[in-house]
């Protein structure tokens, strides 16, 4: 007799915002490899097929749509194109993100309201999308990827950070509602610190920057995150090991945010 919740994701659909890339393709491979099926959704065609190609290869159920999530037709779209592939939707992570690294003097409405749109209104338009279909799938989990600057802020983190405290708080109230209204899905937030991703680094050359170096001394654990240590957290939080987690916060930044 199993006497511990299941970590795996046997069975499970999921769709993935932004996973052509990054954090979302490490969890993309978390998740198959926890026995799930996996929907690539991203603006990046040729990369998001490629990564779909990838964990076809390597024997994984898993396929690309195109998705802006800026749209809520895409999104639609997207959940329809999970459920013809798999045959339901249990898993949803809203990945999907744009950094900016600009000070309140110098930030513009527009651009302010770009990362708006997609940090936090492209979240909440997916789980729009996906709930109803978690639901006829019997149930499931949102894993919505906020960031460590809902604690950690800089100067330059005006729109970033505020968006991503969005993010986490949106989490918490969709968690609550629908706990208490027997949805059977759980929410929860994920909180990476900096890791060694195009979003961050772009190139191998910013690897070297001070800047980068000294954001790297300041973790305790003296290291950058790596993509597949994000994407572990977010197949725990997507499985039955987490049953009686919602509306949490799970910080993975090598100790950064209690130092
Ligand atoms: N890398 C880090 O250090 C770090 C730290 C904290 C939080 N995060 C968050 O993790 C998530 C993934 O970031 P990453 O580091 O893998 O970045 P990344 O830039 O490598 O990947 C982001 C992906 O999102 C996609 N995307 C952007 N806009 C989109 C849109 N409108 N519609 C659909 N897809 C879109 C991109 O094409 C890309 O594939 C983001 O939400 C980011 O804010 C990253």
């Amino acid at each position: 007799m199993q006497r511990t919740n299941s970590p795996s994701l046997t069975g499970k659909a999921a769709l993935i915002s932004g996973a052509a890339r990054g954090l979302g393709a490490a969890s993309a491979w978390a998740i198959c490899e926890a026995g799930g099926q996996v929907m690539i959704g991203d603006l990046l065609v040729d990369r998001g097929e490629e990564t779909a190609a990838e964990l076809r290869a390597a024997g994984h159920a898993a396929q690309f749509v195109r998705l802006d999530v800026r749209d809520e037709a895409a999104w639609a779209a997207a959940v329809d194109a999970t459920v013809q592939a798999f045959g339901g939707l249990h898993i949803l992570v809203n990945n999907a993100g744009i950094a900016t690294a600009v000070t309140v003097e110098d930030l513009t409405v527009a651009d302010f309201q770009t990362i708006l749109d997609i940090n936090l209104l492209g979240a909440f338009r997916g789980m729009q999308a996906a709930i109803p279909a978690i639901k006829a799938s019997g149930g499931g989990a949102i894993v919505n990827i906020s960031s460590n600057s809902t604690r950690r802020v800089s100067a330059i983190t005006t729109s970033y950070a505020a968006t991503k405290a969005a993010v986490a708080n949106m989490t918490k109230s969709a968690a609550i509602h629908l706990a208490q209204s027997g949805a059977n899905i759980r929410v929860n937030s994920v909180h990476p610190g900096p890791h060694a991703t195009d979003m961050l680094l772009g190139s191998d050359a910013k690897a070297d920057l001070p800047e980068v170096q000294a954001l790297r001394a300041a973790i305790p654990m003296g290291r950058m995150g790596e993509a597949r240590e994000v994407g572990a957290v977010v197949a725990f939080l997507a499985s039955d090991a987490a049953s009686y987690v919602t509306g949490a916060e799970l910080f993975v930044d090598g100790g950064l945010t209690p130092h």
